[in-house]
């Protein structure tokens, strides 16, 4: 049964705070992992009007494209390549203020000017990435990266 979101205006704290049990009450009693990335990005892309949010899975050596929303999107990523196969190296979260300022970036959109890239980790093990872009230079930090953390830790 699909159901609405709700959140009101706020600060974006207030909003991740409201979206975070939302998305747990969603996704209780899903198992498939698929359908899990799919709504998850769906409620996150939509609350904050992100440009582009998806996940990327990790399969073999390659990062590959999971369930998104936003424009289309390179399918492979390298380990290490780009700021999503680097934050699979580095497992941790990467904001990049400035996406032009990060070497090997990968474009694929000439519209994304900042990014954010937080690692699931299993059993210390990177399993996949969320990956999101904005077209507003900087528009992550801290409060994206603690919220961003929590709300992967429910898959
Ligand atoms: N910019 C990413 C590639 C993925 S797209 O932004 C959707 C990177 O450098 O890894």
């Amino acid at each position: 049964m699909a159901e609405e979101l709700k959140i009101t205006a706020g600060t974006k704290e207030e909003q991740y705070a409201q979206l975070l049990p939302q998305i747990e009450q969603l996704l209780q009693g899903e198992e498939d992992g698929v359908a899990r990335m799919a709504n998850l990005v769906a409620m996150l892309h939509h609350t904050f009007s992100f440009f582009w949010t998806g996940f990327y899975r990790v399969v073999g050596e390659q990062l590959i494209l999971g369930p998104f929303q936003g424009p289309l999107a390179c399918m492979r990523i390298g380990y290490g390549r780009g700021v999503c196969g680097t934050a699979w190296k580095e497992q941790r979260t990467l904001v990049v203020p400035d996406v032009e300022l990060f070497p090997g970036h990968i474009a694929c959109s000439s519209l994304s000017r900042s990014e954010i890239v937080v690692p699931i980790l299993r059993e210390g093990v990177v399993r996949a990435v969320l990956d999101i872009d904005s077209k507003e230079l900087a528009a992550f930090d801290e409060v994206d990266r603690v919220w961003l953390e929590r709300i992967v830790a429910i898959l």
